[in-house]
């Protein structure tokens, strides 16, 4: 292509990212759990989805209070997913069908259990005392900060053995990591080094935006509440953000080939770039929240909310910077039930629409594994089936609180992170084929059919739709850095907008809604070709197009 588009061209923006849970992918040792063995017997699997890069949530070495998010080893492989060996051969897998590797980097935080811990909680002279944040108890309790997974939402746990509070933002087993200390972040990049030495080829910053500070702990102002914008500016995006990721960058990643994104992204757009603007020399993607956060109470976004959101940021990153664009991940339910219609009559016409979407919008699109059948949340009831520390704690502090549990428990059966992590549905058998054992969480019921085998075979199934997506990204650069326009934005069904790259263009129109919609479009002919659709028809009536109920369609203007 002669590139006129804005922006450079490289490997990671053309690529699309499939997000792998391993926990839930594919058991092969027989103890209900996934592993890496599973993920290198659906290697071609995965190839076949056409999808460019893998993203793995965390596999370290960790005593699971967070599924591998609280990390005990970070240069070993978790026992239950199995080897170092196993890792390399997963590598090398994936780059032999001529996919990348994305690797998940905790390092806001530890593991409690990881040597660095035992040591610095050992006594306060120690010498890795200052590699975590500890604050003497003759000083007094520190001021409030807030932590996401402590039944109480309180950051310090005090600590006998040296009499000492430490600072968690996540669960008590957690603990925050100093970044101020040289030597932690020395330690973070040998280990970033070590995983870009064995070749791969990205890296999530978990939870990177909190790194930074400001850790004299000063009370928050008058007014302060705990909204998600304000934990951000509160807990992090501190003074020292910046040159962190300057020295990162200088040290690890500007090294090798490989790119980084960057989980959150502050509390403003301003704050996103300068994470990720090339002239900035920090990261290369940033992976926002804004949409999937719209929806955290059992009122679902609008579809108005929806456009000005992704209109927004595509906006703001036209030019410069890059973005990730998702709908769900591991800490998200399922798609469907966030945006689409899980009714038997909506199920895959929805699930198709969400990625028609994800694949025809300017970023890096991220899919997370299940999406690609339309895999829908498992919606437990009572709290006991809960795995999620999020969602067990959480309850735990709503109970405290005396909130409405029945309220809580229906929020929990929307939201929880549990839903998005059931097991994948391989084929109609026991456990959906995922595991010969039982699953350390339930498989769906619908597994009988909404199944990876029964899909393969039908090329009209939620699967094949996903395939045809990839497909036609690939071979359309405009997909990927093609200017994109809202059209009749203010439309209260349709989600329609164009995508033009030098003398090509695309319009996409996305139904989202169980009634028929019409949209009327000047100049319009019936003479357009028809690249993707998720029925058989379209019904086009002079410049009336009219969808069916969660329609969506790609056409070549
Ligand atoms: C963000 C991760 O995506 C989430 O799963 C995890 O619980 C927290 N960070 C803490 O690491």
């Amino acid at each position: 292509m002669t590139n006129n588009s804005l922006q450079e061209r490289s490997w990671w923006k053309e690529g699309i990212v499939y997000q792998i849970y391993p926990r839930s992918f594919k058991d092969t040792s027989g103890n209900g759990v996934g592993d890496l063995r599973g993920i290198i017997q659906k290697l071609d699997y995965i190839k076949s989805l056409g999808v460019t890069m893998v993203w793995l949530n965390p596999i370290y070495e960790s005593p699971n209070d967070d599924n591998g998010y609280d990390i005990s080893d970070y240069c070993a492989i978790m026992k239950e997913f199995g080897t170092m060996e196993d890792f390399d051969e997963l590598l090398e897998g994936l780059h032999k069908r001529g996919m990348k590797f994305i690797m998940d980097v905790v390092v806001n935080h530890s593991s409690d259990e990881h040597e660095w811990f035992q040591q610095s909680r050992s006594s306060r002279d120690n010498s890795y005392r200052d590699y975590y944040h500890w604050w003497p108890a003759e000083k007094g309790k520190p001021n409030h900060r807030w932590s996401f997974f402590d039944e109480n939402s309180d950051a310090w746990k005090y600590d006998e053995q040296t009499d000492s509070y430490y600072l968690h933002y996540f669960s008590q087993k957690q603990p925050d990591l100093n970044w101020e200390n040289p030597k932690v972040r020395h330690e973070v990049y040998d280990i970033m080094k070590f995983w870009a030495e064995k070749g791969v080829d990205g890296f999530r910053l978990d939870a990177f935006q909190y790194v930074s500070k400001d850790i004299t702990f000063p009370p928050f102002p008058e007014g302060y509440d705990v909204d998600v914008p304000s934990v951000i500016e509160y807990h992090g995006m501190g003074p020292h953000i910046h040159s962190y990721l300057k020295e990162m960058n200088e040290q690890v990643l500007s090294k090798y080939d490989v790119f980084a994104v960057s989980e959150g992204v502050g509390s403003t757009l301003q704050d996103a770039h300068d994470l990720v603007d090339e002239d900035r020399e920090e990261l290369q993607m940033a992976y926002h929240f804004e949409a999937t956060d719209m929806v955290t109470t059992l009122e679902k976004c609008t579809l108005a909310q929806f456009k000005e959101s992704f209109t927004k940021w595509d906006k703001s990153f036209a030019e410069k910077g890059w973005i990730a664009i998702y709908l769900s991940n591991h800490d998200q339910s399922r798609f469907i039930n966030r945006y689409g219609s899980d009714k038997p009559a909506f199920k895959d016409y929805s699930a198709k629409l969400l990625n028609t979407f994800i694949l025809s919008m300017r970023g890096t699109p991220y899919t997370y594994y299940g999406d690609e059948l339309g895999m829908t949340n498992i919606g437990f009831t009572k709290i006991e089936q809960y795995k999620d520390i999020a969602a067990i704690n959480g309850y735990k502090k709503a109970a405290s609180d005396g909130e409405d549990l029945d309220h809580y428990l229906k929020k929990l059966n929307l939201l929880s992170r549990d839903n998005g992590r059931t097991p994948m549905q391989w084929d109609a058998t026991k456990n959906a084929g995922f595991s010969n054992e039982t699953p350390w969480l339930p498989v769906h019921k619908n597994h009988t059919t909404v199944n990876v085998l029964n899909q393969e075979n039908d090329q009209n199934s939620v699967l094949n739709h996903f395939r045809k997506m990839v497909a036609l990204r690939k071979d359309n650069l405009l997909l990927v850095y093609g200017e994109y326009e809202i059209i009749q934005e203010e439309h209260p069904t349709i989600y329609a907008y164009s995508r033009t790259l030098e003398d090509q263009k695309m319009l996409i129109l996305l139904n989202f809604s169980e009634l028929e919609s019409s949209i009327e479009l000047s100049n319009y002919d019936d003479s357009k070709e028809v690249l993707i659709n998720n029925y058989s028809e379209l019904s086009v009536d002079k410049n009336t197009i009219t969808l069916k109920p969660y329609q969506a369609v790609v056409l070549k203007l």
